[in-house]
């Protein structure tokens, strides 16, 4: 099984840090990148892709720099991007059979190997649709898909859940889950369900540092005492709302509202510690 290491692995955009001395390790399981908009998430999967090469740190898959492993690298790894480009005209099969010749996966292998991931990816039955006509999940699933025809020992999906209707995501994770007993995968999400659910390891990122990384459990530890909860009438929980960060509020059938409060003072005087939850951690780390 391989390791990848990340040894303070930087990267700069004109002058401006969109990855700041990332240090990690990854071994066989799930691991979630979680971060704002433009926090570094996808320049990171690029870099550890080997398509984009750090500006400063060193990136290794074994003890060896992927950047000199070549051919050898690319055959290991998977990758889905954020975005990525298709043929409209081609049917999906015609797809699969064309990145399956890119990938030089064995022409009597092929279409074994591509009749088995469109099954698990629940595309078998629109695999003579053309790719114009498939919806934005089908794609996404087309492009996980993909993805592994090689049986990559790495896999890196920047977003795998982005565009998926409530039950294919849950279908879907479950899938993926199934992905990360054999491998390394690497994948990123702003949806932090996904992020709870699927991983054994997440990487918190912001403004291209890792804020915080660890199992969810370790995670959640890093807020444990920020976390309060308050029950107010209506009027006070807005004006709670406008005071402090706010996770949640729930409202209670005898009219109460449940305000969950991020915050490093006690809000209020009968304000009460509560179990952290990523949500809690993610709004921390933004807004805190
Ligand atoms: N090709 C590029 N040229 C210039 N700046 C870039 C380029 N790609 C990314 N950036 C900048 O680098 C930072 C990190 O971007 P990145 O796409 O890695 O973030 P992200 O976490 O994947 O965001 P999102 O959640 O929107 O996908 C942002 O400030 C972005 O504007
Ligand atoms: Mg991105």
């Amino acid at each position: 099984m391989p390791e990848l290491r990340l040894e303070r692995v930087g990267k700069f955009y004109k002058g401006m840090p969109a990855v700041v001395e990332i240090e990690y390790v990854f071994q066989k399981g799930i691991y979630g990148l979680l971060g704002a908009n433009g926090a570094g998430k996808t320049t990171l999967l690029r870099m550890i892709s080997g398509l984009l090469r750090p500006d400063s740190g060193r990136i290794l898959c074994n003890h060896q720099e992927i950047s000199r492993m070549g051919g050898e690298y690319r055959r290991m790894l998977g990758y889905l991007p954020q975005e990525f480009g298709y043929y409209p005209n081609f049917t999906l099969w015609r797809y699969m059979r064309y990145l399956a010749e890119l990938k030089a996966v064995p022409p009597e292998l092929a279409e074994e190997r591509i009749e088995e991931l469109l099954e698990h990816t629940g595309l078998k039955e629109v695999k003579k649709e053309r790719m114009k006509d498939l919806s934005g999940g089908m794609i996404r699933r087309a492009g996980i898909a993909q993805s592994l025809l090689n049986h990559p020992d790495i896999l890196i999906l920047d977003e795998p859940t982005a565009g998926l209707d409530p039950r294919e995501r849950i279908r879907f994770r479950n899938f993926i889950r199934s992905l990360g007993r054999e491998r390394i995968v690497i994948l990123s999400s702003h949806i932090v369900s996904d992020i709870e659910y699927l991983t054994d390891e997440i990487l918190l990122m912001k403004s291209g540092r890792l804020a915080a990384g660890g199992s969810l459990k370790q995670i959640c530890e890093t807020v444990r005492g920020k976390i309060w909860e308050i029950l107010a009438d209506a009027e006070a929980a807005e004006r709670l709302n406008q005071e402090f960060v706010v996770s949640s509020m729930k409202n209670l059938d005898d009219g109460r509202v449940c305000v969950r409060i991020v915050s490093e003072q006690k809000p209020a005087e009968h304000a009460v510690w509560a179990e952290p939850e990523l949500e809690d951690v993610f709004l921390y780390q933004m807004m805190c």
